[in-house]
């Protein structure tokens, strides 16, 4: 591909650009993240408390605690968080009063969960498990490989009710790490669950889970099943208690701005981007509205500069706005193709903003029919305006069209109710 030549975007904010991991410009989850911690009893925060529902999951008694550090909020080490669940099962185990769960424990084998829940990453796949887990009281310990989660598994064996771990098949595949006649201290293959934010339908990640159908867990269902009764076990995520704390702010109030929903350049560069990068500047001109969103400039994140040249950004550098927007305060929220089954049309929703999906394909003799759509967010195809407008491919009409409505038609707070089981 030869070097794009640059595309002039009115007024297109650049907020974000700077960092260095994919998930970096989640814009919800800082918030939602430490107030979730803050605010649960979990972590850091946890109190020992002498009044709590039977069920709970039981801290440590404050005449104990007082004698051992919690974790070190600026080391951010995992280890120091799973010392201090140990010493809650271990007492609560020896006072006979452990949370009904609490002596089940869950061994959080991917990287994701500790850096979510302990170093503040703020992409949501790794939150959700944790957060489910802990709410039902259950023990949790991060591990960052199938040999830690080993080593963790042979403290107490039958303890270990689950270990859920991205490729569960390498686990399957090696003999010195799943249990079997040579290796009988090996954990069981059957308690190895697969992590998967996104479903694959036919199970195939790579190095996936032996066992395949309900052993590969997903946050979202499979999209040939909208009910969720797919062959992988589909759990779901909630987001109502987070954005339930976000304001809404009345549409006559926001800025006259949509927001684009990507975190990347390239997703405006890439084969999925569903529109052509002149629609911006036109649409900007016929509405008279704004786009903004953050995005990361990475030269070398799913593109090869040496072969494609330079990516070329699409912020309007002369048109910069100088303070800040968010996107609670932007009118719609604007999908680009990419990036795939995101949580933020969920949460945007729930602020009262609508969400433009693009259809990256469909029949082409039933473009309307749902069944055979393939697009940004799988499950949001569900909903039509004035929640969700759900928009082909390049078709500039449409696009026009939808945001000029979505920008002008007030929602109220929406939560998918099957984002929320
Ligand atoms: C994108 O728009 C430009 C200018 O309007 C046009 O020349 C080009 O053919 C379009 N590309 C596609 C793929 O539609
Ligand atoms: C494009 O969108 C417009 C407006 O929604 C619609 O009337 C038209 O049928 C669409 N065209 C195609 C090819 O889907």
């Amino acid at each position: 591909m030869a070097p794009m030549t640059r595309t002039s975007v009115t007024r297109i904010l650049l907020l974000l650009c700077c960092g260095s991991f994919l998930y970096s410009v989640f814009l919800f989850f800082p918030k939602i993240d430490q107030q979730f911690l803050s605010t649960k009893g979990f972590g850091f925060h946890r109190q020992a408390s002498e009044q709590f529902p039977v069920n709970a999951y039981r801290p440590l008694a404050s005449h104990i605690a007082q004698h051992f550090p919690p974790p070190d909020t600026t080391r951010k080490k995992y280890h120091e968080w799973n010392a201090q669940t140990l010493r809650e099962l271990y007492v609560c185990m020896a006072l006979s009063n452990c949370g009904a769960n609490q002596q089940k424990v869950a061994l959080l084998a991917s990287h994701w969960f500790e850096e979510a829940i302990v170093r503040d990453w703020r992409g949501g796949e790794g939150v959700w498990y944790y957060k489910n887990l802990r709410e039902l009281g259950y023990t949790t310990l991060f591990a960052n490989s199938f040999d830690e989660a080993l080593e963790q598994y042979r403290l107490f064996p039958d303890l270990v009710k689950v270990v859920i771990r991205n490729r569960a098949g390498d686990c399957h595949k090696d003999t010195k790490c799943v249990k079997g006649p040579n290796n009988p201290s090996g954990i069981p293959a059957w308690k190895i669950f697969d992590f998967e934010y996104f479903s694959s339908p036919e199970g195939g990640h790579h190095g996936a889970s032996l066992m395949k159908g309900k052993w590969i867990l997903s946050a979202n269902p499979d999209p040939r099943f909208a009910d969720g009764q797919g062959p992988i076990q589909y759990l779901g995520f909630s987001i109502e208690e987070e954005c339930s704390k976000l304001p809404i702010i009345p549409l006559a109030e926001r800025s006259h701005q949509v927001w684009m929903l990507m975190k990347q350049l390239t997703y405006v560069y890439d084969h999925r981007f569903t529109w052509n990068r002149s629609y911006f500047s036109l649409a900007a001109q016929e509405l008279g509205i704004d786009f903004v969103g953050g995005w990361q400039i990475n030269q070398h994140y799913q593109w090869e500069p040496d072969k494609k040249g330079t990516m070329i950004d699409i912020e309007d550098k002369e048109h910069r706005t100088e303070f800040a927007h968010e996107i609670g305060s932007s009118k719609m929220l604007i999908g680009v193709g990419n990036p795939y089954w995101s949580p933020s049309p969920y949460n945007a929703l729930c602020q009262g903003i609508p969400f433009l999906n693009p259809i990256i394909n469909w029949d082409r003799g039933d473009p309307w029919n749902k069944a055979k759509w393939h697009s940004q967010h799988p499950s949001l195809n569900l909903l039509d305006p004035p929640y969700v407008y759900n928009v082909h491919k390049g078709n500039y009409t449409g696009f026009i069209e939808a945001i000029k409505l979505g920008t002008q038609t007030e929602i109220p707070r929406f939560v998918e109710p099957q984002s929320s089981s």
